[in-house]
């Protein structure tokens, strides 16, 4: 952990020295976008679908220029061989700027860019199989879930909430009864043999993991639908399945959502076939031989 180092504007540094001042519209408005990427095998996994997501971030907050001249392809890789990181994360930062606050936008303010890399531990086999809980909370975050936000007030208080009921992770659930995500993860279904999962629209952020997995199902020949589904279809079918989809989970079985069991309590077939599709996927992607090849 020491050795972790932060690049910001332009300048590598421990991360514990780095310092960001008071008046940065990321601390003081939530004004800001982030991406988390998987390191695997000392690599940026997708980095360049991750650069692209936050570059699509940032044309939406009206920042398309923010990242230039900040070579971000080459600083990421850079951290993680630098950091000596094997195992873990990248996380990646831009906010406006620093400036005084207020809420019209300031017209000539430098982004803070912010990028460091993080070990951390492969989740333990047996956690995967014993399967993640859901606690199902109202969608209440903003119209833009599109957009990968800093602003992660709704997702703190959503995963809290899941703790103190004894589950994994929280469920959104929109006001019109759809399942959205999890709080910060993608969710699919496996009903009537057909893979769903909510659309690509402002109500969910387009995760990496999700595309890859619809792309993978597909090559598969798995009927994949992207129609959001509510949680009464989910439960009203024995042996439906369920998982959630992250850079940092992966592929992660739902076996509950609040009181009610998913799937016999177990990941699915479908689920498992295609954990394992992915798992093989991602190595690849990350420079290894694929598992089982
Ligand atoms: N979160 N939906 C939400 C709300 C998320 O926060 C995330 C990722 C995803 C999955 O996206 P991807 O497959 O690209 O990681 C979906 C990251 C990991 C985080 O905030 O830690």
């Amino acid at each position: 952990m020491g050795d972790e180092l932060l690049y910001l504007n332009g300048r590598v540094m421990p991360l514990a020295k780095g310092r960001v001042p008071v008046e940065d519209r990321g601390f003081q408005l939530g004004d800001g976008v982030y991406e988390v990427v998987k390191v695997m095998n000392g690599r940026g996994v997708w980095l360049e679908d991750h650069l692209d997501r936050l570059h699509a971030s940032l044309g939406a907050i009206g920042m398309p220029q923010a990242l230039q001249g900040h070579h971000l392809e080459e600083v990421l890789p850079s951290l993680v061989e630098e950091g000596k990181v094997v195992s873990g994360f990248l996380y990646v930062q831009v906010t406006r700027g620093v400036h005084p606050r207020d809420f019209a936008l300031p017209e000539r303010v430098e982004p803070t860019v912010l990028a460091y890399a993080r070990s951390m531990p492969v989740d333990a086999p047996d956690l995967i199989e014993a399967g993640a809980v859901l606690h199902p909370v109202e969608d209440v975050r903003w119209g833009r879930c599109d957009i990968k936000s800093i602003g992660l007030l709704a997702a703190v208080m959503a995963k809290d909430e899941a703790m103190r009921a004894g589950a994994d992770e929280a469920l959104f659930v929109g006001s019109d009864g759809l399942v959205r995500e999890g709080g910060s993860a993608n969710v699919f279904a496996v009903l009537g043999g057909v893979l769903r999962t909510h659309p690509a629209d402002r109500h969910i952020l387009n995760g990496i993991t999700r595309q890859h997995l619809i792309e993978l199902a597909v090559g598969a020949g798995i009927e994949v639908r992207e129609k959001a589904f509510t949680l009464t279809e989910l439960l009203s079918e024995d042996g439906a399945e369920m998982f959630l989809a992250s850079t940092l989970r992966d592929v992660l079985p739902v076996v509950r959502v609040g009181n009610r069991t998913v799937s016999y309590g177990q990941a699915g077939a479908v689920t498992l076939e295609l954990a394992q599709r992915f798992r093989r996927l991602q190595a690849v992607a990350a420079g290894l031989q694929p598992p089982g090849a």
